[in-house]
């Protein structure tokens, strides 16, 4: 049994040759992207695992059924990216790992959120631009205990997130598609989306990426938002409309906005080892905003997370290619 590992970055790497070691199996390791041309490099191996925002595309997926890859096994959460009827047409069958860490990400959101209460964009700028080591009026904040947050998503990471913001002492009302029926009565479902939107001084999404939540967040929402509103997006860069975002923030719309994920991911993204600079240009315009802080895609970030990720998606593959059903099989 062999196994090939896409998308590797440097902090992955003593972890899968752990792995490997443990379980007796041979994994080579690669810092390519995955994609039609690269895909070549996994002829002969049993499975590819593989970490990545951009699209697996219908062709990628002919081209495994061509040459004879039957197993995917993603190292994230989120498949949002994968053209899954191509997948099963061309017999791909796909893990990924739900719950790797969902508190990594649910304490960068409120990490993104202390950071903008706090206004530490503000004086960064003063420190960063003018040189200047004293205070502001603008460096004025508000304590999390005294806002109310909104929660979009109460699945594994926004009720990881709820938990932190209760811990704070916020107010959180929330709202899911598919709301819980048991809430501990730690939070409450808001009646509608828009009651999030009109009371929430902090909202955060932690919902997937869906047809039906694209741009949900555009002008006609920031319009409803407080004036002094933070929006968190640390889900998917397609849910917040970007362009009515900056307008948002331009115009005083909203006050902030923390930015994990941002529409149009670009490839580049996961190359650790890349020194590209950013071409963006809306990046490039909110990493100049006192207002935003926009990361790229690190909120899982963490050891913790990384270990898991790397452990439980081999593990994965593994079981998929001993013919067994994995537990975190996408449908
Ligand atoms: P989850 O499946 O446990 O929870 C998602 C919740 O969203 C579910 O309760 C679901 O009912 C709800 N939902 C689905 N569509 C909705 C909609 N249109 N409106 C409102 N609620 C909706 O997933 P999770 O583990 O909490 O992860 C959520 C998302 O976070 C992932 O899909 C991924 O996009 C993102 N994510 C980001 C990072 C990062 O590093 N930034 C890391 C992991 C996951
Ligand atoms: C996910 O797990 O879905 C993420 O967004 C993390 C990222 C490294 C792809």
């Amino acid at each position: 049994m062999k196994f090939i590992v896409y998308n590797v970055r440097d902090d992955e790497i003593p972890f899968i040759e752990k792995w490997g070691k443990y379980h007796g199996i041979e994994v080579k390791y690669t810092t390519t992207t995955l994609n039609q041309e690269t895909v070549e490099e996994a002829a002969g191996f049993d499975g590819i695992s593989c970490l990545q925002t951009i699209q697996y595309s219908a062709e990628l997926f002919e081209s495994f059924k061509r040459l004879g890859i039957k197993y995917l096994s993603l190292r994230n959460v989120g498949v949002d990216n994968i053209d899954l009827p191509a997948a099963k047409a061309n017999g791909v069958k796909i893990t990924n790992v739900p719950a790797y860490s969902p508190e990594s990400i649910a304490e960068f959101a409120v990490m993104m959120s202390l950071y903008l209460s706090r206004k530490v964009g503000y004086m960064r700028q003063q420190l960063d631009q003018k040189h200047e080591f004293h205070f502001s009026p603008n460096f004025m904040g508000r304590l999390i205990s005294e806002q109310t947050v909104g929660v979009i998503g109460t699945g594994r990471i926004g009720q990881a997130a709820i938990k932190l913001f209760k811990g704070l002492g916020a107010k959180v009302i929330a709202y899911d598609k598919y709301p819980l029926k048991n809430t501990d009565n730690s939070f409450v479902y808001a009646k509608s989306l828009e009651q999030i939107y009109q009371e929430s001084d902090i909202i955060s999404i932690h919902m997937p990426a869906t047809d039906d939540n694209y741009h949900q967040f555009n002008h006609e929402v920031f319009e409803q938002m407080k004036d002094t509103a933070i929006l968190i997006n640390t889900a998917r860069g397609s849910i917040v409309d970007t362009d009515d975002l900056i307008f948002a923030l331009q115009s005083g719309e909203i006050a902030g906005a923390g930015i994990d994920t941002i529409e149009n991911e670009s490839a580049d993204l996961q190359d650790s080892r890349s020194t590209k600079k950013v071409n963006d240009p809306d990046v490039l315009k909110m990493a100049l905003m006192p207002n935003v802080l926009v990361t790229p895609h690190s909120a899982f970030h963490t050891s913790e997370a990384v270990k898991n990720m790397i452990d439980i998606s081999l593990g994965n593959l593994e079981t998929m290619v001993n013919g067994k059903t994995p537990k975190d099989l996408v449908d």
